[in-house]
């Protein structure tokens, strides 16, 4: 029986009293976080590979990936209300499902929390190298990027990146704020929240006005469900169900709120307002950049905007505006490494809670004695964070976050139908409405989103899993406090 080891909820409320952090973060602030963690790489960078895969139709990938994403946000929704602890998935695995599931959540999560934060350094990075030439100051190009990446320069040749130095630099900056501590790295967040907010703002009231209805033909080019096609020299896998699957990332970040419910105030009413409001708002921001951005300079494989490292730059320096597309880039440069903070304090977040259970080593959780921040296991996320980010290409982290979170958010929406069964009369705050028909939607979703991903990404999800597996019988099998108390 794999659902061994269930952790009864009233035990894992008890314990977060034990040993919790300090109850800061209203909706406003939880609001404000989830939109930090949502708006970034993936509307600023990915939106060029999303054009690569889809072409104008992109614009169908980014309303499949939302609806994707908005049914899994209700399933977060109602567990966040009803299990206000850290560690989001997670924990709410281990209350429904027992331990075994719930350290495969917890591991997947790795991918959904540090890989994200590497992919967004990344991208990060795309923009800083477009500044950087803007201003005159030469970085060598094979330290754009990392060894499976390329660099295209302005005179079209293309060289082999070694080592992503800006990506790798961002990240360990970041890790260091976290150790500092959380209120304030949350108030540098509004701050750069409202940056991200105003750029993009600026970018559709530009772009918007200048549309061609003829960018948007052909509007299909590589066909409806994911194929593989050699696209300027590379094969890819493509077509509006890929690209559905790899801009998915942009919308992920809004279940980052649920990791911060012990340091929230309220939690119960809190929570359900800060994760679908965030997920709303982002929603419509990146519907109205994608319309933008094909209307105004097409969107074709293969083509410019597809091509591009900082496509949202690209487009208004094309429609006339190069300053303001230097400073929609200045905007990204400043705010996407609030994104970076808030997944690898997603990731941090999960280590200290899966530590707290016993499944990893109790040491790691240990809180600064000044900072009153986890600061050992957030040392050591962020140094595994700067090393994705230096060694791989955006997309490939993206699309590898991807299946970790798509696995993560098919198990939440499980777990809320599982709840309703076994503990109909438990207070809930927030219900998923039609939940017997919204959860398995969102369930199904996820499969058909994790099925047009590419093979490879689905293959390395695969040996992660295992490896996790092999970790857990090693060590939380023997180690964890639940079967201790036994
Ligand atoms: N949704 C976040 C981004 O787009 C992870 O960067």
């Amino acid at each position: 029986m794999i659902f061994w080891r269930v952790k009864p909820l009233e035990q894992i409320l008890a314990n977060a009293e034990k040993k919790s952090l300090k109850r800061q973060l209203g909706p406003w602030q939880l609001t404000m976080l989830g939109i930090g963690a949502i708006i970034g790489t993936g509307i600023f960078v990915l939106t060029s590979v999303a054009a690569n895969s889809a072409g104008p139709a992109m614009m169908i990938s980014f309303v499949i990936a939302a609806v994707v994403c908005g049914l899994a946000a209700l399933a977060y929704a109602e567990l966040a209300s009803m299990v206000p602890v850290s560690g989001s998935a997670y924990t709410y695995s281990y209350a429904v499902m027992g331990e075994l599931v719930a350290w495969i959540v917890g591991w997947a999560l790795v991918l959904e929390y540090a890989v994200a934060a590497g992919a967004v350094a990344v991208g990060w990075s795309g923009y800083m190298h477009g500044i950087l030439r803007e201003i005159g100051v030469a970085i060598p190009a094979t330290l754009m990027a990392g060894p499976f990446d390329t660099i295209t320069l302005e005179d079209g040749t293309t060289v082999q990146g070694s080592f992503n130095v800006l990506a790798f630099a961002i990240s360990l900056l970041i890790m260091l704020l976290l150790v500092l501590g959380t209120s304030k790295s949350a108030k540098f967040n509004a701050f750069l929240v409202f940056i991200k907010l105003a750029a993009l703002g600026v970018f559709i009231a530009l772009a918007l006005p200048a549309i061609d209805g003829a960018n948007f033909q052909p509007f299909m080019p590589n066909g409806f469900f994911a194929n593989e096609q050699e696209i300027a020299g590379s094969v890819l896998t493509v077509g509006v169900t890929a690209a559905a699957a790899t801009i998915f990332f942009a919308y992920v970040g809004f279940d980052a709120v649920s990791t911060a419910a012990e340091e929230t105030v309220n939690p119960n009413r809190n929570m359900p307002i800060g994760i679908i409001g965030s997920l709303g708002i982002c929603t419509i921001i990146y519907l109205l950049v994608a319309a933008a951005a094909t209307g105004t300079v097409g969107a074709q494989p293969g083509g410019e905007l597809a091509m591009s490292k900082e496509p949202l730059a690209f487009v208004l320096r094309e429609i006339g505006y190069p300053w303001v597309g230097t400073l929609v880039a200045v905007a990204a440069g400043l705010a996407l490494p609030s994104v970076i903070l808030m997944m690898m304090y997603g990731q941090t977040r999960i280590f200290f809670v899966m530590s707290r259970d016993g499944l990893l080593p109790e040491r790691l959780s240990v809180v600064h004695p000044r900072f009153h921040t986890p600061h050992v296991i957030t040392i050591i996320t962020g140094l595994g964070v700067s090393v994705f980010a230096a060694l791989f290409p955006v997309r490939m982290l993206a699309d590898i976050s991807n299946s970790g979170t798509l696995f993560a958010f098919a198990m939440v929406a499980l777990a809320v139908l599982i709840l309703r069964r076994t503990q109909p009369d438990r207070q809930r705050h927030f219900r998923v409405p039609a939940a017997w028909l919204i959860c398995p939607l969102a369930i199904f979703g996820c499969v058909f989103l994790f099925m047009n991903l590419s093979g490879h990404t689905e293959l390395l999800f695969l040996y992660w899993t295992l490896l996790g597996l092999v970790v857990y019988f090693l060590y939380g099998y023997r180690k964890s406090h639940l079967a201790l108390a036994r």
